[in-house]
């Protein structure tokens, strides 16, 4: 039986929330018995497909990268991003879009990034019967306009606006939201307001969950790696380390061995 989002959002104030952005069908698989929910981020444009920005995905790439998902966990809420274009225009936009990726993945809920802008979206996905957790906060989405990646709530305005975000999408029905890139206190203290759970990365040790790019907390992200970002292991030298091995024993012919080729004579040593 999958967690729903229903029993995401009864777990606010419990043991915190363990989340992480999932792409692919192996890394599901190894992820989802250790996690509450597995997101399938937008984020995947930059991780997996080299763009610059989360602007790079489409409709059918975070279909695409959710049907894997899916298909490599039993057990994790799975929530797919809407990417940029999907759904800020028209809540019906928003609604058709939503009920493209749930009918196509067969996923829990869909994430999308705004707050007091994006109030008529999320409650009339909600009506339309599909959970939505929302995105406040430093919003990537939104980065050309913000000109960059910019911490929120460093000014008492900055602090009232990010307050007035987390309520609205309460409001609208949303069943948890992630606060991304803000000053600590202040996702400490939407994280005390809100009734609905709430889900830091770059935010705060008291919100009821966190998340985690993949990528990030395996050590295998090439580009610059975010402060807020622990890296529990470093793949990016098992990987480097991996091909250097590889390549020097293809150049001295001692790959592949007599352990990785097939006799005509034992056909138990099948592939
Ligand atoms: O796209 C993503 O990976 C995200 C998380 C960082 C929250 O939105």
């Amino acid at each position: 039986m999958r967690i729903s989002a229903e029993a995401i959002r009864h777990r606010k104030g419990g043991t915190p929330i363990v989340c992480l952005t999932a792409y692919t069908y192996p890394i599901a698989r190894l992820l989802d018995h250790h996690v509450d929910l597995l997101l399938v981020g937008d984020s995947v444009a930059m991780v997996l497909h080299g763009h610059k920005t989360t602007l790079g995905a489409s409709l059918e790439m975070m279909i695409a990268h959710g049907q894997a998902v899916m298909r490599g966990s039993a057990s994790a809420c799975v929530v797919i991003d809407l990417p940029a274009g999907s759904y800020e225009v028209t809540a019906e936009l928003a609604v058709a879009s939503a009920r493209r990726v749930v009918d196509e993945t067969g996923c829990q809920a869909v994430k999308l990034e705004g707050g007091v802008d994006m109030v008529s979206q999320i409650a009339a996905i909600v009506a339309a019967g599909i959970p939505v957790m929302g995105h406040i906060g430093l919003q990537p989405q939104s980065v050309e306009k913000d000109g960059g990646y910019k911490i929120k709530g460093r000014t008492e305005g900055a602090v009232a606006a990010l307050l007035r975000d987390a309520l609205a999408v309460e409001n609208a029905g949303a069943f948890s939201v992630v606060i991304e890139g803000t000053v600590e206190r202040v996702a400490a203290d939407i994280s005390r307001r809100l009734a609905i759970p709430t889900i830091g990365i770059g935010a705060s040790g008291d919100c009821d969950g966190q998340i985690l790019v993949i990528d990030d907390m395996v050590g295998l992200t090439v580009d610059r790696v975010p402060k807020f970002v622990k890296e529990y292991a470093d793949l990016r030298s098992a990987i480097s380390h991996a091909a250097k091995s590889y390549a020097a024993e293809v150049r001295n012919r001692t790959f592949p061995g007599p352990g990785h080729v097939f006799s005509a004579t034992n056909s138990r040593d099948d592939a």
